[in-house]
């Protein structure tokens, strides 16, 4: 294992000014997105489509990451460049989820296990020839009556951590997300415990495993009030919760956090960013993002699987990744939602 080597890469990822946007989803989740816009999933609307976020000019600026999904790995852009390679020719490192999805966990109603390991060391490999940098593995805890039970946050700590060496056995750098959903009514308070035994759980497996930190990210919710909470804390609290939540569990050798956004609003997604930013605190661990949903939404509603409109979306994509590359260094502000 070259440590030097996890320890740059991962570096780069969470580089100034910049973040990772998550292209991976699952042929069943971009059916979902697609079928948002009224457009058919087929392999090359799904191709389409992530060729219009990877070939928007300028976006390097702020993205340092891709996340793909093994189909998109494969693709090509229409000049017949494969996609890893379009993303390193533009400084943009190619990443890979090689989770085989979170499952119903026997025995556990209501919670989940992620799949993935059988095979895995191989299908590593594989991505790593195909250009991947790096891998992220998404476990999902759910809150709610009884749940979470320390029984599914111990097994997907032990999942996160056998992909996490197996990873970095083969020179990716591994993000390990452990999503504490926001779906339920709870507070901000029971959102903070959970999180807080979560990533505590989390980091002395990983530990245990011998991952090194030095060459890890960790992709974590925001410690945020549940969806239908009555009482929806403010982006101040949010911040506050949040990175009191990390000081107590994420050891300082780690060298970037980077949120997914779960569910929040693109415009939330980039406030609360910017609120950890603004702070005015130096962290020991970078604050940046990796979002999906938060990143593409508006550029899925402009485009709207028309060519004609492929421009306009593209400029759409550009304004979001600079809006949430000012949040990086707390320097958004909503007047430049219009600036767009
Ligand atoms: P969202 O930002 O849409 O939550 O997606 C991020 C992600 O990669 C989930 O695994």
């Amino acid at each position: 294992m070259n440590i030097q080597e996890l320890a740059s890469t991962a570096q780069a990822m969470v580089a100034e000014g910049k973040g990772i946007l998550a292209a991976d989803e699952s042929t069943g989740t971009i059916k979902k997105r697609l079928a948002s816009i009224n457009l058919e999933s087929t392999e090359e609307n799904r191709r389409a489509y992530r060729d219009l976020l990877f070939t928007t000019s300028g976006v390097e600026e702020y993205i340092s990451g891709v996340i793909l999904f093994d189909e998109t790995i494969r693709q090509k852009s229409l000049d017949g460049t494969p996609f890893p390679e379009l993303l390193k020719a533009k400084g943009i490192i190619p990443g890979i989820k090689p989770d085989k999805g979170a499952k119903p966990m026997a025995g556990f109603p209501g919670e989940k296990i992620t799949e993935g390991l059988d095979g895995l060391r191989e299908r590593l490999e594989e991505y790593r020839n195909l250009g991947a940098g790096f891998a992220k593995w998404r476990a999902v805890i759910t809150i709610g009556d009884g749940i979470p039970t320390n029984t599914c946050i111990n097994a997907n700590a032990h999942a996160l951590a056998r992909y996490a060496a197996l990873c970095q056995e083969v020179g990716l750098v591994p993000i390990v997300e452990p999503e504490v959903l926001m779906d339920g009514d709870h507070t901000i308070e029971r959102c903070e415990e959970v999180t807080t035994i979560t990533l505590q759980q989390l980091f002395t497996t990983l530990l245990e495993y011998r991952v090194v930190l030095e060459g890890t990210i960790l992709k974590p919710n925001m410690v945020i009030s549940g969806k239908d909470c009555p009482r929806q804390a403010d982006a101040k609290e949010i911040a506050e919760a949040t990175v009191r939540c990390f000081k107590n569990t994420v050891p300082n050798t780690v060298p970037g956090i980077v949120f997914l956004s779960g569910g929040q609003s693109p415009e939330e997604a980039t406030e609360n960013l910017n609120a950890m930013n603004a702070m005015g605190e130096k962290f020991p661990w970078e604050l940046s993002f990796s979002y999906g949903r938060a990143l593409q939404e508006p550029v899925l509603n402009t485009w709207k699987g028309d060519p004609a409109n492929v421009q306009a979306a593209q400029k759409v994509h550009h304004h979001r990744a600079k809006l949430n590359g000012a949040a990086r260094y707390g320097k958004y502000s909503k007047e430049m939602e219009k600036a767009g």
